[in-house]
């Protein structure tokens, strides 16, 4: 299975993120042929800061590594290396309806955000995500809930580029993560971990110690004293149990039997104790690769070259296919 996903270059990653998308990434990448990018294309859509964005770009680069992307193992890179990106995208513009685009959630959503300049790069995100996919012919696509619809819209614009000029791209599908898909804030746990809501409700992959236990100590929990999952009447405990088990492995089930009686800050420290042993590897690893910034843009080259070969002959078969050579 040849699997593709992508990742804007916006600060910090939480074990939100960890959860609901970058793990995924991790497993996936054992066993099939993975490629895995900075979309720095889709981030210039909204306003944002050129003097900061090389450096979000590596920090970027660095968490992903940190996390366990293996460039030996999957091609890793920064989309706007890759110039077929935008190219491809023009093309598939020709086959993509427009009101597909203006009824996308994320359009609608980010359309009333910047109402005073909305700009076309907003419509035109899915178009050029689906270039990112089909580019490489990619069959199964790892995102969370909020980006399924854009790789539905990418598997009709597959069909549609088929229909018109023959069997050239196949539809992939989405991957969705099991659980973990929505893990919730710690200020707010009706809401979702999200960077947005301020780095009290969510704890960064890369914290240290004091501020894991600051942080799941003052977590928001419910009222009663006992450990149950129940996402209703529970949400805070329900949530902080969520991440136990993923991150222990433990059923939830095993994890309200072992601390049936016992308090909420004691397994509070339990979980925080988990979290800081968990998270440690990421914190050293990203501390070792911060000293490395050569092997880091070197690593991105190397993966933006493997990446246009495969770019590179997708091309050569659209274009010949659109009567463009
Ligand atoms: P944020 O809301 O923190 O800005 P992004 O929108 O940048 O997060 O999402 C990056 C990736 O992480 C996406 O694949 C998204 O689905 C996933 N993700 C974001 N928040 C969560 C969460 N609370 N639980 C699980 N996955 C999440
Ligand atoms: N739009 C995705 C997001 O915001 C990122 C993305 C860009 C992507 N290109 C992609 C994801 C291709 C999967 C495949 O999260």
């Amino acid at each position: 299975m040849r699997v593709l996903s992508a990742i804007q270059p916006t600060g910090a990653i939480h074990i939100g993120n960890y959860l609901g998308a970058i793990k995924q990434w991790i497993d996936l990448q054992e066993k099939n042929e993975c490629i895995f990018f900075i979309c720095d294309l889709h981030s210039i859509t909204i306003p944002y800061d050129p003097k900061e964005f090389q450096k979000n770009i590596l920090e970027t680069a660095i968490t992903y590594l940190a996390a366990g992307v293996n460039p030996e193992k999957s091609i890793f890179f920064v989309q706007s290396k890759v110039k077929e990106h935008t190219e491809l995208c023009w093309l598939l513009g020709s086959v993509t309806p427009v009101g597909d685009l203006l009824r996308m959630t994320q359009y609608k959503e980010k359309s009333k955000q910047f109402k005073k300049n909305l700009d076309a790069g907003i419509l035109n995100y899915p178009i050029l995500m689906a270039a990112d996919i089909l580019l490489y012919k990619a069959n199964a696509v790892p995102v969370g809930e909020d980006q399924a619809q854009h790789v539905e819209l990418t598997r009709t614009i597959a069909r549609k580029f088929n229909q018109r000029f023959g069997k050239t791209f196949n539809e992939p599908k989405t991957i969705l993560p099991k659980m973990g898909a929505r893990i919730m804030s710690l200020t707010n746990p009706k809401k979702k971990m999200s960077k947005s809501m301020g780095p009290q409700n969510y704890i960064s992959l890369f914290d240290e110690p004091e501020e894991i236990e600051k942080k799941v100590m003052s977590a928001i929990t419910d009222s009663g004293k006992e450990i149950k999952y129940n996402p209703v009447k529970k949400p805070g405990i329900s949530n902080l149990l969520v991440i136990y088990s993923l991150f222990s492995g433990k059923p939830i089930k095993e994890l309200e039997n072992f601390f049936n009686g016992k308090s909420y800050s004691f397994f509070k420290k339990s979980l925080s104790e988990l979290l800081i042993n968990s998270l440690e590897p990421f914190r050293r690893k990203r501390k070792e690769l911060l000293l490395r910034e050569t092997y880091i843009k070197e690593t991105l080259n190397i993966g933006a070259k493997r990446a246009e070969t495969i770019a590179q002959s997708t091309m050569e078969e659209v274009k010949s296919k659109m009567g463009l050579v």
